[in-house]
């Protein structure tokens, strides 16, 4: 087999047998395959497409290029959730303790923030001490005897996707949906899954600007559960609008945990309920989706959920008085408010401009392991369709000093559109996308 001749068969739209796309995959990750091949290669699949067969063999291909975790002996079924990313998408540090509290136990690896999109990892970080760096047998201990993890990655998992990834992103060839769809089902897959909830974010602030582009994504990863034998349900969420209302480390701490008291924003806890619903179904622990949403409840209700995240908190070293008493996560020295410059209606609270504004405070990272400001950040105080008179509030902003405000309050005068016309709000779900 050559390298050259799997290329052209792509570029000519020809379907790539299984030992092409292992050998090529094989080749690439270890070396005896260039660059400017691998990347001639994800430029013909940009352009003539794969079919899910195929997309598949490359998802395994790629998830078993390096280690792979094994849950089956510390858990019944393992379900994981992946969120395609986002403003203001702190849905984790909830969803985990509450699925939890329900009877499900979930290991969940998370990453870090970059650009405009928060990582869960960095808002757990904001409660001092707690450790998101486990090994692999921690992350296996903790899993076994409390049934919940939230921790970056341990393993060097599916590094075949890291290797592409890293040539997808200055060759043009990041938005492809077949590599997009194997490259997300490649990491859940080597991390153990043998059920994933899928929240495919569409709108501004997310990869899919389109809900078609969003349902052929999520087509796609469901096909390729179903041809791995992995039960995959996306749910199809917006992100034209930030999540709830805090954008920033520490502020969605506190939003996460207000949430689990039942205090949080209605938006957010809706979405909370969808995904922790739809896991409880995947993972067995409910009939319908009735009865998981109820279970849900249950476990928001009776405080249990806020009881799993104190425990998780505390096996993990945090100190949990931080979740007894959010008040004492880091908060920034100024606040500034920025008001309605007109009477009428919200037709746009941008988040992509919202995160872009969370940057420029110190909120995220423009590069790979810059430091960042856990106490920055923007409260979002309306939604699309809201009615505004001027003066009123729009952001709060949490900032460390005059120049970032100034900054980001330049940005958030852009983010928000007022209008005379009246505008609907924006659905929170555009549908799910199961096998069945
Ligand atoms: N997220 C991923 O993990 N991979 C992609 O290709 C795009 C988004």
């Amino acid at each position: 087999m050559r390298a050259v001749d799997i290329i052209e068969k792509k570029r000519d739209g020809i379907e790539l047998s299984r030992q092409e796309i292992e050998y090529f995959v094989r080749g690439y990750t270890n070396g005896e395959i260039p660059d400017y091949q691998a990347a001639a290669w994800a430029m013909a699949v940009l352009l003539k497409g794969m079919t899910a067969e195929e997309t598949t063999f490359l998802t395994l291909a790629m998830a078993n290029s390096g280690e792979k975790l094994d849950l089956s002996h510390v858990v019944d079924i393992a379900v994981d959730k992946h969120s395609s990313g986002g403003v203001g998408d702190k849905t984790s540090i909830v969803v985990v303790p509450l699925v939890r509290a329900c009877g499900l136990p979930v290991g969940k690896m998370s990453g870090h923030g970059l650009g405009f999109s928060g990582g869960t990892l960095d808002k757990l970080e904001s409660i001092p001490g707690f450790r998101t760096n486990l090994s692999k047998d921690e992350f296996l201990h903790q899993l076994g005897t409390l049934g919940m993890v939230l921790s970056g990655q341990s393993l060097d998992l599916a590094p075949a996707d890291g290797k592409f990834y890293a040539l997808r992103d200055v060759t043009g060839t990041v938005q492809s949906i077949p590599l997009i769809a194997s490259s997300i089902m490649s990491k859940k897959i080597a991390a153990g899954a043998q059920a994933i909830v899928l929240d495919v974010k569409v709108g501004h602030g997310a990869f899919m600007k389109t809900l078609d582009e969003a349902r052929e994504l999520a087509a796609l990863m469901v096909s390729i559960g179903d041809l791995s034998g992995r039960d995959v349900a996306a749910v199809l969420s917006d992100m034209n609008q930030p999540l709830g209302q805090a954008v920033g480390n520490a502020l969605e701490m506190k939003e996460a945990i207000l949430t689990l008291r039942g205090e949080g924003p209605a938006d957010f806890w809706a979405h909370c309920l969808e995904i922790s619903s739809q896991m409880l179904v995947l993972g067995k622990r409910a009939e319908t989706i009735e009865k998981a949403r109820a279970m849900a409840q249950e476990a928001l209700m009776t405080g249990q959920g806020l009881e799993y995240l104190r425990r998780l908190v505390d096996v993990q070293g945090g100190d949990v008085s931080y979740v007894d008493h959010p008040e004492k996560l880091p908060q920034a020295p100024i606040e500034s408010m920025i008001t309605a410059p007109v009477n009428g209606y919200l037709h746009e609270v941008n988040a992509r401009l919202v995160g872009e504004a969370a940057v420029l405070l110190g909120a995220g990272r423009s590069k790979k392991g810059e430091e960042i400001d856990l106490a920055v950040g923007i409260s979002v105080l309306v939604k699309v369709g809201d009615y505004v008179e001027v003066g009123q509030p729009l952001f709060l902003v949490h900032a460390r000093d005059e120049t970032t405000l100034n900054l980001a309050a330049e940005q958030l005068s852009a983010a928000s559109v007022i209008a005379d016309q009246p505008k609907a709000p924006l659905p929170l779900f555009y549908g799910l996308v199961s096998s069945d």
